[in-house]
């Protein structure tokens, strides 16, 4: 039996109009109703700052999160253009799908592209950087003593990854201690050239480190490397949405990077960067009928995707763009350096990541003489109200300061108030 148009809006209702839905056209619009100044927003602009907060995010106020580096709170505009394309999969079901959202892909992919300043073709998007990462470090071409560098301030499950290959015969891993307080990007630069060796193959670099927020210029890293033919593979999790960021300038032909963390998308969404000539090279860690072409959707059948995840994409790029890449990082920058200038000359804290601009932005690290990392995040929580997170770094830990857009400079004072009274009972 056939149904004419009529009669089939007449069945599924008017919401089949897809143009007219909100949510639905979206490639360049949003759902976005909250007005962001495009004059202003300097780091100590607190007025902007606070606007922003109250405006654009829904925010508990029963305690004071430093912990963003978990997942980014969405803003109110995204949730709710991520909500609508959650209404939208759930009322038509796999008839959007099937027949709706190859198309609609196809555009979040190019607004990624656009945002990202490189081409679709070069572009996988995933679930999350895990996901983009393994893509290539379980695809990329090893050969028999190939070995890999990586050091303690990388992510633990790319490292575990290495390992696991390494367990396999296929790779060796060399392990350095990345020092934690360098003076300069040309230090870390020349920590690396010391690592390398004729059987380097490539280089892990975690372009922010999610322990301690420690940046390494990936360019110079990369560039090197290159020219002594050993690859970067580049972590860049932490870095899209927090820090300058430009994919072609970076000079690393494969990177990872997340949305859901400071792009502010809903979880469940990662990109992959391929440099479109190396694509062929990386055998697809997914089966697919053509294992080895210069396509990079070969590497991505990952199965049924969250669609309404990938669908808010262009929804948290376009709220990204309104506030802007200088605003955001500069603000987070001044954050990070408003408590930490207060508790680094305490005797009893050690902050241990360098406040420079050009080695940390919002993120750093610090820990507390004598204490454990659990035993502060804990009472960081619970006698302040302040939560932050403990991360594994050597024997004595840390705990990790992570602000959000959100984020008040009242916040971080009242970190480093309880810093200041935790440090003089220890
Ligand atoms: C540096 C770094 N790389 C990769 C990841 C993995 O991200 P996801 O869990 O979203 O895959 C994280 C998560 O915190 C991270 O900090």
């Amino acid at each position: 039996m056939s149904i004419s148009r009529k009669d089939f809006l007449k069945i599924f209702g008017s919401s089949l109009a897809l143009g007219s839905l909100p949510g639905t056209g979206f490639a360049k619009q949003t759902h976005s109703d909250v007005q962001i100044p495009t004059s202003g927003g300097e780091p100590t602009d607190e007025g902007f700052w606070q606007d922003l907060a109250k405006n654009a995010y829904s925010i508990s106020s029963d305690f004071i999160n430093l912990e963003n580096g978990f997942f980014g709170i969405q803003p109110k505009p995204v949730l709710a253009a991520y909500q609508s394309y959650v209404e939208q999969v759930n009322r038509e079901g796999a008839l959007f799908a099937r027949r709706e959202y190859p198309k609609k892909a196809a555009e979040v992919k190019e607004r990624l592209a656009d945002f990202l300043q490189v081409s679709t073709e070069e572009l996988l998007i995933t679930r999350n950087a895990t996901e983009a990462m393994n893509i290539v470090i379980q695809g990329y071409p090893w050969k028999q003593g190939d070995e890999v560098i990586v050091n303690q301030l990388d992510y633990y499950s790319m490292i575990e990854t290495f390992q696991m290959l390494e367990s396999r015969g296929i790779l060796t891993v060399k392990t350095f201690e990345m020092p934690l307080l360098p003076d300069s990007p040309e230090e870390i630069l020349q920590k690396y050239q010391a690592q390398v060796s004729k059987n380097t193959r490539a280089i892990l670099l975690t372009q922010v480190s999610n322990i301690t927020g420690l940046i390494v210029p990936v360019r110079e890293i990369s560039t090197w490397a290159k020219s002594q033919g050993i690859d970067t593979i580049t972590d860049s999790a932490h870095a899209l949405g927090h820090v300058p960021f430009d994919l072609r300038e970076m000079d690393s032909d494969f990177v990872g990077m997340n949305l859901h963390k400071w792009m502010g998308n809903p979880i469940g969404a990662g990109v992959l960067f391929v440099k479109r000539e190396r694509i062929h090279e990386l055998q697809s860690f997914f089966g697919d009928k053509a294992p080895q072409n210069d396509s990079i959707s070969r590497l991505g059948h990952m199965g049924t995707t969250p669609f309404a995840v990938q669908l808010s994409i262009p929804d948290s790029i376009a709220f990204h763009e309104k506030i802007g890449i200088d605003r955001i990082a500069a603000r987070m920058h001044y954050l990070k350096k408003l408590w930490t200038e207060k508790v680094q000359k305490l005797q009893n804290i050690e902050v241990l990541t360098p406040t420079d601009s050009t080695l940390s932005c919002g993120m750093a690290s610090f820990r507390v003489t004598g204490k454990s990392g659990k035993e502060i995040e804990n009472r960081l929580l619970e006698e302040y109200g302040i939560f932050t997170v403990a991360r594994v770094l050597g024997e004595k830990g840390c705990i990790r300061v992570t602000p959000g857009l959100y984020t008040q400079t009242e916040d971080v004072e009242k970190l480093a108030q309880a810093l200041i009274s935790l440090a003089s009972q220890s």
